[in-house]
């Protein structure tokens, strides 16, 4: 079967339980475990139940997602996320992103968990994501081209939306985070990186590291989403004497622990 003929089974199914306008998709990254609870749920489909999802299995995930309220609009948040190091392909890793799109939806947002590579910063600080750099091994759109998805060369010179960049960095500002624009750099990992590899991801202009998000925005992209991204600075992995041993507990708590930035900072830019 087509990628199209699964994408569109499974937005039927989505849409035979709730059937109205949504305004925003979130991605909810390593660590964000909070973050439903300032959702009015409507809804929460376990992705067992739709056709052709995939489940996902790493620690500090769990998988549905949820269709809710925030404010005055509508959203869908993706909990649990498929990550290209698991196995998935790049389809599967990317196969919300579709539905969302085809379910409506023009806006994305997307979280992490991240290591640093910028020396201005320190464990807990927010980067709102600027651009990014592509190093993972394998791209989304390889293969044949669906033109019903976009386009065969997407444009990537404002994968993130700058206006969104700018008034989600004024808001963290104002608020007094310890917050920075910055460059995201998606890796396939498992491993973090070696002291010489965040050396060199700080030389080629990276402000984080990460093992997600790229495959997710160059496929809003393709669609022509609007993107926001942001990522917490689990770990510091530059200059080498601020980097130490880190785990993935670690990295979560950490992430947990600047959970509510991210989340007002999302609910700020829902509302405006
Ligand atoms: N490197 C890659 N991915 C990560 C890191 C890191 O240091 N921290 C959290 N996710």
């Amino acid at each position: 079967m087509e990628l199209f003929e699964k994408i569109e089974a499974a937005k039927a199914f989505i849409q035979d339980i709730y059937n109205e306008k949504i305004d925003f998709a979130i991605v909810l990254g390593s660590g964000l475990t909070n973050f439903e609870r300032e959702i009015e749920i409507i809804h929460q489909i376990e992705y067992h139940k739709i056709p052709h999802f995939p489940i996902s299995t790493v620690k500090g995930h769990q998988g549905k997602l949820i269709i809710g309220k925030m404010g005055n609009k509508t959203v869908i948040c993706q909990s649990g996320r498929f990550h290209y190091y698991e196995g998935y392909s790049m389809e599967q890793v990317t196969f919300p992103i579709r539905i969302f799109k085809k379910l409506g939806i023009d806006n994305l947002i997307v979280t992490n968990a991240a290591g640093g590579l910028n020396e201005a910063q320190e464990v807990g600080d927010i980067v709102v994501i600027r651009d990014h750099i592509n190093l993972q091994p394998e791209h989304p759109l390889r293969g044949p081209n669906d033109e019903r998805f976009g386009p065969r060369f997407p444009d990537m010179m404002y994968a993130y939306d700058q206006n969104w960049v700018e008034n989600a960095y004024q808001f963290g500002v104002a608020n007094q985070y310890r917050i920075h624009k910055g460059v995201y750099v998606g890796v396939q990992g498992p491993t973090f990186e070696t002291p010489a590899e965040y050396q060199f991801f700080n030389r080629i202009g990276g402000d984080a590291v990460g093992m997600s998000t790229v495959p997710e925005v160059i496929v809003a992209n393709h669609m022509k989403m609007r993107v926001l991204g942001l990522s917490i600075i689990a770990d510091c992995g530059y200059p080498f004497d601020k980097m130490k041993e880190i785990s993935h507990e670690e990295v979560l708590e950490m992430a947990a622990k600047a959970e509510p930035k991210v989340t007002e900072i999302v609910k700020f830019i829902i509302r405006s």
